[in-house]
């Protein structure tokens, strides 16, 4: 039986053999890309090379990348949903194009030498056209060559057969997808793809358009392939098995969570315990990549995870602490392939633990809120109810969950609404869309020169923090839009006014001294013995591109660069504050020279 550590060797193996290279699975959080919070699909971190940056790996690649996506995070324990998968890859950066990239999956999926699944139990969709795009019939026709009848190629719409920036400029264009038959024996020979038991297993997206500020999708130079194959998914298929929950990514963690309760296996597992498995694996990674958890962003997600996490052991009678001990299982099973895992224990581990006890107190002081709230209904009246708006309240400020509130609720005789609650809480998500919204202005897939100024400047910010507060500073994270730049750094205290004054005084010399920077591919060995710096360094494999801003700063980077520092303004900070524990975060801005 195939194991998924098997599954992530044949794939890189198979498109070895085809000329691809290997490249490492890149951080969940994106290194200068504001358009995402996490990374969700193997071909994010590779967004400069789709639109037509050369790899110093060449055209040629091919990964497994680890990714979270939180959107249907209320579907999480059902049979297939997870926060955190890996994602299978191979990339075609302007070099083959459909019919090798068809074949190829073809190929990998029905080989015996690979993974010889049965052709009769596979179908695929292409896309149907419409008035942007064509139906794609160089697709539908190479599947009908490898010998797929029509039954089985489904042709489908924008909303499922294309792939790209939602509502965004870049990339995109239609995709094909190939689904397995799950049922029970042979497969229907009409194939439906909204029937469930089809599962979709992998999919590859052929970028041709450009989406621009118009919202026209213009032919692109540069054809690639970007695919991805759900391993979780794949590796349950292969196995027989009728949920990746059942295979060995998960079941040591099943054990590990009865021997906490002290109880034998069940024969079937119930929501709360794919929940708490699937969230402890999320929060086990998100902290080996440096999220901790708080009240924004990326460290609000994981706080959200972990404390359904805690809610679902209460459902399952849990009271005590639970989840580093699930987190060690994670990184056991896990640190082979991923070793920031392992690097990462202690803090892990410690950083679980705080936020376990943290939200017992949250709890306990939630439940007060919810007493003075309720001591505040007079005995006499009849339908005691907790308005939702005053629910959203205890959830919102007090940190207590709904579930919680209704639980203590129905102690008391009370009863909560709940759709007011949901209305509060709905009105609540649009504001913060609109906030995200704003925030995803700008970032990698956009080079203007206004991005690419504030590019530069981060970096001679890092180094002159370096310069002036020591060689502890590094980055943990940078987010670019095309107003201001945003960097978190490690430092352990509040920065002084004047050592503010010192930073912004060297920045902007180093702008006033109209240095010159320069971009050189380098081997990663090379590019630390120049005393390159930067946060990923192994992230592109062997080689690497690193900017040199005049002898003040060189650091490894995707780019996109100014090509002067006389170019990019007045450098002026507009705050300095906590990050997260140990983490500062500086916004600034680039004050145009005409505008001063
Ligand atoms: N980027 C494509 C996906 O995530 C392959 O489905």
């Amino acid at each position: 039986m195939i194991t998924a550590k098997e599954l992530r060797i044949k794939f890189i193996e198979f498109f070895k053999e085809k000329g691809h290279s290997a490249i490492k699975s890149a951080p969940l959080i994106p290194e200068n890309d504001p358009t995402v919070l996490f990374t969700t699909a193997g071909m994010h971190p590779l967004v400069p090379y789709l639109m037509g940056e050369k790899h110093p790996l060449g055209t040629r690649l091919v990964n497994y990348q680890k990714c979270i996506r939180t959107g249907d995070i209320d579907e999480v324990g059902d049979m297939v949903h997870l926060t955190f998968f890996e994602m299978l890859g191979n990339w075609s950066l302007g070099d083959y194009f459909k019919k090798e990239a068809i074949e190829f999956s073809y190929e990998f999926l029905t080989s015996k030498k690979w993974l010889g699944l049965d052709q009769s139990q596979l179908a695929v969709t292409v896309f149907c056209g419409d008035d942007d795009a064509p139906f794609d019939e160089e697709a539908y026709n190479l599947w009908k060559t490898l010998g797929f009848n029509k039954n089985r190629i489904a042709k489908c719409a924008k909303k499922d057969n294309w792939w790209g920036p939602a509502g965004q400029t870049g990339p995109c264009g239609p995709d094909t997808e190939m689904f397995y038959w799950t049922g029970e024996g042979e497969a229907p020979e009409l194939f439906d793809p909204e029937n469930n038991l089809w599962v979709e297993i992998w999919n590859d997206v052929f970028m041709q358009y450009n989406k621009n500020e118009e919202g026209k999708y213009m032919p692109l130079e540069q054809c690639n392939v970007d695919t991805g194959m759900g391993l979780e998914r794949v590796t349950a298929i292969l196995q027989g098995k009728a949920s990746c929950y059942e295979t060995e990514l998960f079941t040591p963690l099943f054990e590990g969570l009865d021997a906490l309760r002290g109880i034998p296996s069940p024969a079937e597992r119930c929501n709360q315990e794919r929940i708490i498995v699937d969230h402890v694996r999320t929060a086990a990674f998100m902290i080996a990549d440096g999220v901790v958890p708080g009240n924004v962003d990326q460290p609000y997600v994981l706080r959200r995870i972990l404390r359904r996490t805690i809610m679902k052991g209460r459902e399952l009678e849990i009271n005590k602490s639970f989840i580093p001990a699930l987190a060690t299982i994670v990184i056991e099973n896990y640190s082979d392939v991923y070793p920031e895992l392992k690097k990462n224990e202690a803090v892990i581990t410690d950083e679980l633990q705080r936020e376990e006890e943290q939200f017992a107190r949250t709890i306990e002081k939630g439940m007060k809120e919810f007493f003075k709230l309720i001591s505040k209904v007079p005995d006499h009246v009849k339908h005691k109810a907790i308005s939702g708006k005053n629910a959203f309240k205890l959830y919102d400020t007090h940190g207590l969950p709904l579930e919680l509130t209704q639980e203590l609720a129905s102690e008391q005789g009370f009863e909560v609404d709940t759709k007011g609650f949901e209305k509060a809480f709905k009105k609540h998500q649009e504001l913060s869309r609109k906030g995200a919204e704003q925030k995803f202005k700008g970032g990698l897939a956009d080079d203007s020169e206004k991005t690419a100024a504030l590019h530069t400047a981060t970096h001679i910010l890092h180094q002159a923090l370096r310069t002036l507060l020591g060689e502890h500073v590094a980055q943990k994270g940078s987010n670019i839009t095309t107003e201001r730049l945003r960097f978190d750094f490690s430092h352990p205290e509040k920065m002084t006014p004047e050592q503010k004054t010192e930073v912004e005084k060297i920045v902007n010399e180093v702008i006033s001294a109209d240095l010159p920077i320069v971009c050189e591919d380098m081997e990663v060995n090379e590019a630390k013995n120049a005393g390159a710096i930067g946060l990923f360094v192994d992230k592109y494999g062997e080689c690497v591109k690193v900017y040199s801003i005049g002898d003040f700063s060189k650091e490894i980077c995707g780019g996109p660069h100014a090509e002067r520092t006389g170019t990019l303004g007045t450098f002026k900070i507009k705050k300095e504050e906590s990050s997260s524990r140990g983490v500062r975060r500086i916004k600034a801005l680039l004050i145009n020279k005409s505008t001063q």
